[in-house]
């Protein structure tokens, strides 16, 4: 069993795909032994309590420093023994002794194709206006190990999704969650749950 945290920042729509996933078997030998979020409001944090997953919430404006909440931030994830962490929207820039700690075992999903529209400043509804601003016809979204920089680890898997004449943000936001990141990112947690990291397990692939 692969035991995983979830670190969320938002609605938790990803953190949803997981957990069905989870439910109906297309994820195995994973177990969500924890959501953590820097946002007391996150109402991801009620899906994780709808499930009987511990909810728990850090928030920077309750510790006198950055180093104090990353300080605790790490203890926390550390208490719960974790195999894997899962950033499926936290909005946090994760502290550099957490990625030295768990390197390869942090992994993150961004709604772009990388090298496009990532990187600082780069997040959210943010990265849709900024593909939609420059016309690119094809966009998408990509998982990737969490590393030092910002969205520059290693990538697992990367899927395309068409921008379609009379796309808001919000309307490409939705089709790239749908058609890529609800599937994604549960693809890779069973990747990496059943140690299947050569990239076979993608849609298309020969699941070997
Ligand atoms: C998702 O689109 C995710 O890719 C993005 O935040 C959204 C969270 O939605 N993450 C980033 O932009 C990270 N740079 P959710 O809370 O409904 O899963």
């Amino acid at each position: 069993m692969l035991r995983t945290g979830v670190l969320v920042s938002g609605g938790g729509t990803n953190l949803q795909a997981i957990l069905d996933a989870i439910d109906n078997g297309t994820v195995t030998n994973t177990e969500i032994a924890v959501v953590i979020s820097n946002n007391p409001g996150a109402y991801a944090l009620e899906r994780a309590r709808k499930h009987g997953i511990p909810a728990e919430c850090l928030s920077p404006k309750n510790f006198p420093s950055r180093e104090a909440f990353n300080d605790a931030l790490v203890e926390k994830v550390d208490s719960y023994g974790l195999d894997l962490i899962v950033l499926a929207g936290f909005l946090v820039k994760i502290p550099e002794k957490m990625i030295a700690k768990y390197r390869n075992r942090i992994i993150n999903i961004h709604p772009s194709l990388i090298p496009s529209f990532c990187g600082v400043g780069y997040y959210g509804l943010k990265v849709h206006e900024a593909a939609l601003e420059r016309g690119v016809k094809i966009t998408g979204a990509t998982v990737h190990f969490v590393d030092e920089g910002m969205d520059s680890g290693p990538i697992l898997l990367q899927k395309a999704v068409e921008v379609k004449p009379g796309d808001t943000p919000e309307t490409l936001q939705r089709r790239v969650m749908e058609e890529a990141e609800w599937k994604l990112l549960p693809a890779a947690i069973d990747m990496i749950a059943n140690h299947r990291l050569d990239g076979d397990k993608q849609e298309g692939g020969t699941g070997k």
